[in-house]
């Protein structure tokens, strides 16, 4: 069977059946190739509550994912020895939040570091398909070497999900941006395993950003995380955080960059936000995601909502009788027929070309 393409033909007749009629069933080959792994499907089960969980881990790969990707732990919570927060002090002092209170929030986040790598070492012995661990963090520090202790307990890959969110005006992107790098540098330092990092969508030329990230070490890049909006609540007349799961239109965002992207990064590319329908994981695929994560919508019709996932995908490439090969990528900024339509000229078309009714 070749990579993303179709399989010889099933039911070919058995020696000495030649004269029974042939039923040709195609069946869609869906591997793919991600972080160095070798998927059976492009769908992944991206991280969340959901992926700590064995059982469910276990139907998620029975439902078709290609892998799983454990919820993060947060940096801070296997880092103790306080030069972090000593670093952190001098980046942003009055953003620093109560020590004590915020570790014993922590502790047990996610289980906590210990149960989280005994989790691992089990998702690892019960799956099949390849456990990617997750770390959460806004800058460099000691808690790199639990990188070591994810490698040991078997992880297939890392993915590290940087979120720093910028108040200060001090603080200039190149900071910013150079702090980013720092981190994916010190990871890459800490650990042989294959390195995602998952980021935002928010950098003045993401493009440029994307590529120093690569040559800092990541080799995949996850598209995007969700920055969680706080609201604000006029009752108590306080901001308060709000989890709202995400909607299908904010796929729009990792579309446009994952297909400006595409054929510029040495890096494998995963989209995520927003997928719901098979329709989504092609669109993702089209433009040249290696994978796709689906969250919310798990999260919301459970595990078997992926392999309604899986199976639409392999039901419209039959349909349109293509190749996982064919279709990823077809849409790449440099192979789709109009690079325009991802730029500028494509906002003042839709503005001019509005009309109100
Ligand atoms: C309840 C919840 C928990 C999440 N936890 C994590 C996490 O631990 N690590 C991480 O990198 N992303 C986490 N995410 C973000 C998701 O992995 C994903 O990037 C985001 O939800 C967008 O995908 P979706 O539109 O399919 O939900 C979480 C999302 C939700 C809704």
């Amino acid at each position: 069977m070749t990579k993303g393409g179709r399989s010889s033909p099933e039911g070919s007749p058995a020696p000495g059946k030649s004269d029974q009629p042939k039923v040709l069933v195609m069946a869609v080959d869906l591997s793919t190739r991600y972080l160095g792994l070798e998927l059976s499907s492009p769908l992944v089960a991206g991280a969340s509550p959901l992926t700590i969980d064995l059982d469910v881990l276990q139907r998620l790969q029975d439902a078709g994912a290609g892998a799983v990707v454990m919820p993060s732990l947060f940096a801070e919570q296997f880092e103790r020895d306080e030069h972090l927060w000593t670093w952190l002090h001098e980046f942003q002092p009055e953003e620093l939040p109560d020590l004590p209170q915020l570790y014993a929030q922590l502790k047990d986040y996610n289980q906590g570091p210990v149960q989280y790598l005994r989790l691992l070492e089990q998702a690892r012995q019960r799956l099949s398909v390849p456990v990617i661990a997750s770390i959460n963090a806004q800058a460099p520090g000691d808690w790199t070497r639990f990188a070591t202790w994810l490698e040991q307990a078997g992880a297939d890959a890392l993915e590290l999900n940087i979120y720093y969110v910028p108040t200060r005006p001090e603080v200039s992107s190149q900071q910013v941006e150079q702090q980013y790098l720092e981190v994916v540098q010190q990871v890459r330092q800490a650990t042989r395993l294959p390195l995602a990092v998952k980021i935002g969508p928010y950098f003045t030329s993401l493009p440029h950003f994307a590529a120093q990230l690569v040559a800092s070490g990541a080799e995949a890049l996850v598209l995007f995380n969700r920055y969680l909006e706080p609201d604000v609540n006029l009752e108590k007349m306080c901001i308060e955080p709000v989890l709202v799961l995400s909607s299908r239109h904010e796929l729009r965002l990792p579309l446009r960059w994952i297909s400006v992207l595409r054929d510029q990064l040495s890096a494998d590319l995963a989209a995520s936000s927003g997928v719901q329908q098979p329709e989504d994981v092609v669109k993702a695929l089209a433009v040249g995601a290696d994978v796709v994560m689906v969250v919310g919508h798990v999260l919301r019709h459970g595990p078997q909502a992926l392999a309604e996932l899986v199976e639409g995908l392999r039901r419209w490439l039959e349909e349109h009788e293509t190749t996982l090969d064919e279709l990823r990528g077809r849409l790449s900024m440099s192979r789709c027929g109009d690079p325009a339509s991802l730029q500028r000229a494509n906002y003042m078309q839709t503005v001019v070309s509005y009309r109100t009714s």
